[in-house]
């Protein structure tokens, strides 16, 4: 995506440095900084602490992970010892594990002399792919707000939850792709953006994404989408997620499952747009089977912001002695997504494995 006219992914290989180089999304709106990653516990530590996020790029970054893990040692018990951090730094998001275990199935039959440049190709096709994959997302889920269009004959409004735009891919995004290609088409849209509590990526992240590309944008206390559903000012609800089960069940941001159930009750359709590395088909009762991350409770006691000097501070929001808890996700049954958004086309949740010629 365009930056004050550069064309930038979200990570990448500076071979000047040999470093893996990320866009530091915890100082985002305020700060564009870029960082150098130079050891796999440095990208544990970037992975946990979010300054990469967004389930796709997380899954590129554990790629990255390895490589940096087989510069440094390339040996049988570093490359797994490493394996295993990457999958520890967070939980939720499948493409994680999945590219960890790409990864594994390349590098562990492999003499170690030979793992470094396998694995620094493998996480290059990873990248590369994630990019082709959001774009075809972005080329299906154009043509149902393309029809929405061509119906109402007015703007149409998407509502949306955490930020699953180009910066939580290695491009183009999720969620947000479908948008990207539809005001590319001359579409007109505009996007109600849930500033999404505790960590405000709707706020601090899509919002800024959406506004470098010119889409209109207004963004949302958390708790107004249902007013605005019920009032017929959101047309489509389109996500993200962090993990599909193989029966559609959709784990992603908290909130997202109250977002669905308001949708549902005004019969607005719901979306989720996953490329296929984030379908886990291993499990099928999302709400039993998907583990949901636990972060801090300071992301909720505490808030962090631009202050009137222009630097950046964080201020307590809690009286003294009240505790706070935070899932990080939630899950939505299938019964409430009126659609899966992938790179070959659209599902219902129920016909998601005939889409990818899986098994029952
Ligand atoms: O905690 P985060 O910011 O990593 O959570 C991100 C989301 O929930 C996104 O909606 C999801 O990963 C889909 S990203 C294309």
């Amino acid at each position: 995506m365009l930056i004050d006219g550069i064309n930038y992914r979200t990570i990448w290989w500076n071979a000047e440095t040999k470093s893996v180089q990320i866009i530091d999304q915890t100082v985002l709106p305020h700060a564009f900084e870029t960082l150098h990653v130079t050891t796999v516990s440095e990208m544990v530590l970037a992975i946990s602490e979010m300054r990469v996020r967004g389930a796709p790029l997380i899954g590129a970054s554990a790629a990255w992970g390895m490589v940096l893990a087989m510069r440094e040692n390339a040996g049988d018990a570093f490359l797994e010892q490493s394996a295993s951090a990457l999958c520890a730094s967070r939980p939720t998001a499948v493409n994680l594990r999945w590219a960890v275990e790409r990864m594994l199935d390349v590098l562990r039959p492999m003499l170690p002399a030979d793992r470094p440049a396998a694995a620094h190709g493998l996480a290059e096709v990873i990248c590369d792919e994630d990019v082709a994959l959001n774009r075809s997302i972005g080329r299906h889920g154009a043509v149902i707000l393309r029809k929405m269009h061509e119906t109402s004959r007015r703007p149409v409004n998407v509502l949306t939850h955490c930020n699953a735009g180009w910066l939580a891919t290695v491009d183009w995004g999720t969620a947000l792709a479908p948008v990207y290609a539809a005001f590319d088409e001359g579409i007109p849209l505009h996007v109600w953006v849930d500033e999404t509590r505790p960590r405000n990526q709707g706020a601090a992240l899509t919002a800024w994404e959406l506004g470098r590309h010119g889409v209109a944008h207004t963004v949302i206390a958390d708790n107004a989408g249902g007013h605005l559903m019920q009032h017929g000012q959101v047309d489509i609800v389109i996500v993200g997620a962090d993990r599909v089960t193989a029966q559609g069940d959709v784990c992603n941001k908290i909130g997202t499952y109250l977002k669905a159930l308001a949708a549902f009750d005004n019969q607005i359709p719901f979306y989720a747009a996953v490329p296929s590395p984030t379908i886990d088909w291993r499990m099928k009762d999302g709400l039993r089977e998907i583990p949901i991350e636990e972060r801090s409770p300071d992301e909720v006691a505490r808030i962090s912001g631009r202050m009137a000097d222009g630097k950046i501070g964080t201020v307590d929001l809690l009286p003294s002695g009240s505790s706070a808890a935070n899932p990080a996700f939630d899950v939505t049954p299938a019964r409430l997504v009126t659609g899966i958004m992938t790179e070959r086309g659209i599902a219902r949740p129920q016909d998601l494995r005939t889409l990818f010629h899986q098994e029952r």
